[in-house]
């Protein structure tokens, strides 16, 4: 094995996907190939952003037969996937979920955990929180996910300055494009190196 099979779950834009996908073009990520992109919205930008760079999608949906987590690990398994990475995915997974996964799914986050993160801090809300507190500096966080949300293990932070007359919108902005972009894709190739290396050392075993 020399990549990493990676599927990425998405909620909305996927400007995230969107740098996951660039870095892979431009071999930032070597260990690792995004196979598939999963939304639990049909509507979600990122979907197009796949379909466009020619990576399967899938929708799960609320309501049918077998519950989101469910309908997600079966397309896991279907594709043999090794690494989830959620980029902007708005559900927060059970332990059910996580605990089939560890060490195997990483989230960004855009804030320095553990400032602003947690049950009900995500999108907008997270930047919201930051300019209402007052501090001077953000982020964005790259962390393994487990059963506690934004509470896994972290590999990567970048700090961004917070300015004077930001709006929400604009902060947003800022930590996506100096932090978030920056450091998922360095994290992913990071965390699919490790996965690469550890399956050719069971192997050799
Ligand atoms: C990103 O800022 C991401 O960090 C955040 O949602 C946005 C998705 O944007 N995720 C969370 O808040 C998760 N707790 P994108 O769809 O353009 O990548």
């Amino acid at each position: 094995m020399t990549t990493a099979k990676i599927a990425v779950l998405v909620s909305g834009g996927g400007t995230n996907l969107q740098a996951l996908i660039d870095a892979q073009n431009n071999n930032i990520i070597k260990h690792g190939k995004i196979e598939l992109v999963i939304s639990n919205n049909s509507e979600a930008y990122a979907l197009t952003r796949a379909r466009e760079n020619s990576i399967d999608t899938a929708i799960v949906k609320r309501g049918t037969e077998m519950d989101i987590e469910d309908q997600i690990i079966k397309l896991l398994d279907e594709y043999e996937i090794d690494l989830i990475v959620l980029a902007g995915f708005m559900c927060i997974l059970t332990e059910k979920f996580t605990s089939r996964y560890p060490e195997r799914i990483i989230n960004v986050h855009p804030s320095l955990i553990p400032s602003f993160c947690g049950k009900g801090f995500y999108g907008l809300k997270v930047h919201e929180a930051a300019l209402a507190y007052g501090v001077k500096v953000t982020g964005a966080t790259v962390h393994f996910v487990n059963e506690v949300p934004d509470g896994g293990r972290i590999i990567m932070q970048k700090a961004v300055a917070v300015g004077a007359h930001d709006t929400p919108e604009m902060l947003q902005r800022r930590v996506m494009r100096q932090a978030e972009w920056k450091i998922l894709p360095v994290a992913c190739e990071k965390v699919c190196r490790d996965i690469v290396s550890k399956k050719k050392n069971e192997l050799v075993k």
